[in-house]
C-alpha cells in the first residue's frame, strides 16, 4: 500500500447481476432477490441511477450448487444494456464454449446497440461437470488459463486491426477485417477486457493480457499481494500501469453496526450445507488443482464458501460510515472498482445510494486533497 499511487479518478461501482437463481449466499435466509427478467430490468435502472457504473453477468450453462435456474449471459446482458442508458454491462464468457471471432462479432454488434457499453469477463472455469455434459474437453488448469491468454489477445486484434492475424495454439486468424468495428468510445481503445482469479496462470493472464483484474473478495494483506503481482507481470510485458484492479465484496450497510453484524450471522447460520460442501469439492479444479496450489478457494472456510466468491472476507459490513471507511482503504491500496453483491438487491441499491456513496464520494475528495503527492504520481 505504502507507495501505491491513490488513482485520482472516482472509485468504479460494478454489481454482480443475479441472473442465476438462488441469489448471491448459498443460504436459506430470505433473500428479496430475483433472477428473472422483470426484476434484474428494474434493478439495471435503479443501479445506474444510484452511482453504479458497470453491471457483471454471471455465466452458468446448467444447474450447480444453490442455482438451479439460470439465464444465459450474453443474451441477458444484451437486455440490460437495451433497458438502460449509462450502465456498462459485462457479458461473462469462457473460452472452448466460444470462438474468439464470433464472440468478437457478438460484443461488436452489442456495442453499437448499445452506444459503446458493451464489456466482457473472460472466465477460465471451474466447473468441469459442466464442460463435460455439453461435450466438451476439459484442460488442465493452467492450459485453460493458456486459453485464455490467446482469446483475449484474438479479440483485441479483430477489435483494433484492418488486417487481423493471430497464429497460436489454440486459435487463428487470417486476414479477417471485422466491419463494424466496436463504436469509437475516447479513451476507450476497445470494449473493457476483464478477467479474474487468484491462481499465478490468473494473476499472469491479469498482467500481461486483460485491461481489468477481478479479485475474489479478500483482506487487506491479501489484496495488496495480488496487486503487486499482476502489476509486476504487466511491467514484465511492457504494460506497466496498464492494469486496473477491480475487488469482490458482499455488502451489507445498515443503520448500527450490530444489525450488519447480526444480518451475516443469520446468513451463515442459515447455509445450505450440502449445497457449500458440493461447491467447495468441485471448485478443487481451481488453483488448488495447480501444482503451487494458489487460487481462488484455496484456502476458503465453509463461512467463506456460503458467499461463493469469497466476499465476506472484503469486509463491507457495518454502517455506511464503515463501508466507506473500507472501501477507501481498499482504493489506497490499489482498487479502481468494488464489485458488490447483496442480498436484497433492490433496496440495498437504493440504499447504496443514498446512504453510502455520498460518505465514499465525501472521504475520497479529502484523500486526494491530503496526498497529493501520490496523486501526482511522485
Ligand atoms: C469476478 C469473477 C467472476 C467470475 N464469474 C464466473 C462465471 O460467471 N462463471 C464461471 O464459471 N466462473 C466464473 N469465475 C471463476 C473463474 O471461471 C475461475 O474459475 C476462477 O477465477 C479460477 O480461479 P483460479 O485462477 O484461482 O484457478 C469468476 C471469477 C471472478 C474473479
Amino acid at each position: 500500500m505504502p507507495g501505491t499511487p491513490v488513482d485520482p479518478t472516482p472509485l468504479s461501482f460494478a454489481y454482480w447481476v443475479p441472473n442465476v437463481s438462488g441469489g448471491l449466499v448459498t443460504s436459506t435466509v430470505e433473500q428479496r432477490t430475483d433472477w428473472g427478467y422483470d426484476y434484474n430490468r428494474t434493478l439495471a435502472q435503479l443501479a445506474e441511477n444510484n452511482g453504479f457504473d458497470y453491471a457483471l453477468s454471471q455465466v452458468r450453462y446448467m444447474a450447480s450448487y444453490g442455482a438451479d435456474h439460470q439465464h444465459e449471459s450474453t443474451s441477458f446482458s444484451l437486455a440490460l444494456l437495451l433497458a438502460t442508458e449509462r450502465l456498462k454491462v459485462i457479458a461473462a464468457v469462457h473460452p472452448g464454449l466460444w470462438q474468439p471471432g464470433v464472440l468478437a462479432k457478438w460484443v461488436a454488434t452489442a456495442d453499437h446497440l448499445s452506444g459503446g457499453r458493451a464489456a466482457v469477463n473472460v472466465v477460465s472455469g471451474w466447473f468441469k461437470d459442466e464442460f463435460t455434459a455439453l461435450g466438451e474437453p476439459w484442460l488442465e488448469h493452467d492450459e485453460r488459463y493458456r486459453r485464455t491468454a490467446e482469446f483475449i489477445q484474438v479479440l483485441r486484434e479483430i477489435w483494433t486491426s484492418d488486417d487481423a492475424n493471430f497464429a497460436g495454439d489454440f486459435y487463428r486468424l487470417h486476414h479477417f477485417d471485422l466491419k463494424p468495428k466496436p463504436v469509437d468510445v475516447p479513451g476507450r481503445p476497445h470494449p473493457e477486457i476483464f478477467q479474474g482469479g487468484n491462481s499465478t496462470a490468473a494473476r499472469r493472464n491479469g498482467g500481461r493480457v486483460s485491461d481489468w483484474y477481478f479479485s475474489n473478495g479478500k483482506d487487506y494483506d491479501g489484496f495488496v499481494e495480488q496487486v503487486a503481482e499482476v502489476n509486476a507481470h504487466a511491467a514484465d510485458a511492457g504494460r506497466a500501469g496498464a492494469v486496473r484492479f477491480g475487488l469482490n465484496g458482499f455488502l451489507i450497510a445498515r443503520d448500527s453496526e450490530r444489525e450488519a453484524r447480526e444480518q451475516l450471522r443469520e446468513i451463515i447460520a442459515g447455509a445450505n450445507v450440502e449445497a457449500v460442501e458440493g461447491f467447495r469439492s468441485a471448485v478443487q479444479q481451481a488453483g488448488s488443482s495447480t501444482s503451487d496450489k494458489r487460487g481462488m478457494w484455496a484456502d476458503s472456510s465453509f463461512d467463506d464458501l456460503v458467499q461463493y466468491n469469497d466476499d465476506f472476507r472484503t469486509q463491507l459490513i457495518g454502517t455506511p460510515e464503515q463501508i466507506a471507511d473500507r472501501a477507501l482503504e481498499y482504493k489506497r491500496r490499489g482498487a479502481n472498482l468494488l464489485l458488490l453483491g447483496f442480498l436484497h438487491y433492490h433496496e440495498e441499491v437504493e440504499y447504496f445510494g443514498r446512504h453510502v456513496l455520498p460518505i465514499i464520494r465525501e472521504k475520497e475528495a479529502e484523500l486526494v486533497a491530503r496526498e497529493p503527492a501520490l496523486v501526482a504520481g511522485a
